[in-house]
C-alpha cells in the first residue's frame, strides 16, 4: 500500500514528460496539410500529397536511428540538399527514397 502511493506520482511525471517530448517532436517534424502541398507544387507541379507523406515517413524511419530528427525548418533547401547527399550512404537509402525525403524537407525548409 505504502509503496504504491509513493510510486504513483513518479509514473505520472514520466508519462507527462513522455507526452511533452512526443508533442515537441511532432511539431518539429510537421504533418503535411493542403497548404503545404500547394507550396510543394509551386516548386514542382509533379509532387503529390502521397509523395510528401512518404517523404515524412521515410525521414522519421530512416534518419532517426543515429540522431534525433533535425527540424525541417532548421535549414534552407540548399543546405538540406547538401546534408542529405552526405547522409545518404549512412542511411542506406536509394535514389527514390532520397528524392521523397528531400521533397518533404524542402517543403518545410526555412527560406
Ligand atoms: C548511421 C548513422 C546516421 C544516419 C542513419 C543518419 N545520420 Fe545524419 N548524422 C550522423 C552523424 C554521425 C552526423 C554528424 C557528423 C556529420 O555531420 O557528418 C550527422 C549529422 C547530420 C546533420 C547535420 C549536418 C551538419 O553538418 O550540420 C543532418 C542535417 C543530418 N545528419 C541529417 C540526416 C538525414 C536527413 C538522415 C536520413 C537520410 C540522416 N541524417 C541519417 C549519422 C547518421
Amino acid at each position: 500500500m505504502r509503496g504504491a502511493s509513493v510510486r504513483a506520482p513518479f509514473r505520472w511525471v514520466s508519462l507527462m514528460a513522455a507526452l511533452a517530448l512526443g508533442s515537441a517532436c511532432a511539431s518539429a517534424v510537421p504533418q503535411v496539410t493542403g497548404a503545404d502541398l500547394a507550396r510543394a507544387q509551386a516548386r514542382d507541379p509533379g509532387v503529390s500529397e502521397a509523395d510528401l507523406q512518404r517523404g515524412r515517413t521515410l525521414y522519421l524511419s530512416r534518419c532517426t536511428s543515429c540522431h534525433a530528427p533535425f527540424p525541417p525548418a532548421s535549414r534552407n533547401a540548399e543546405a538540406w540538399h547538401h546534408d542529405l547527399a552526405k547522409m545518404r550512404a549512412l542511411a542506406g537509402i536509394d535514389a527514390e527514397q532520397e528524392r521523397l525525403i528531400l521533397v518533404y524537407l524542402e517543403t518545410f525548409a526555412r527560406p
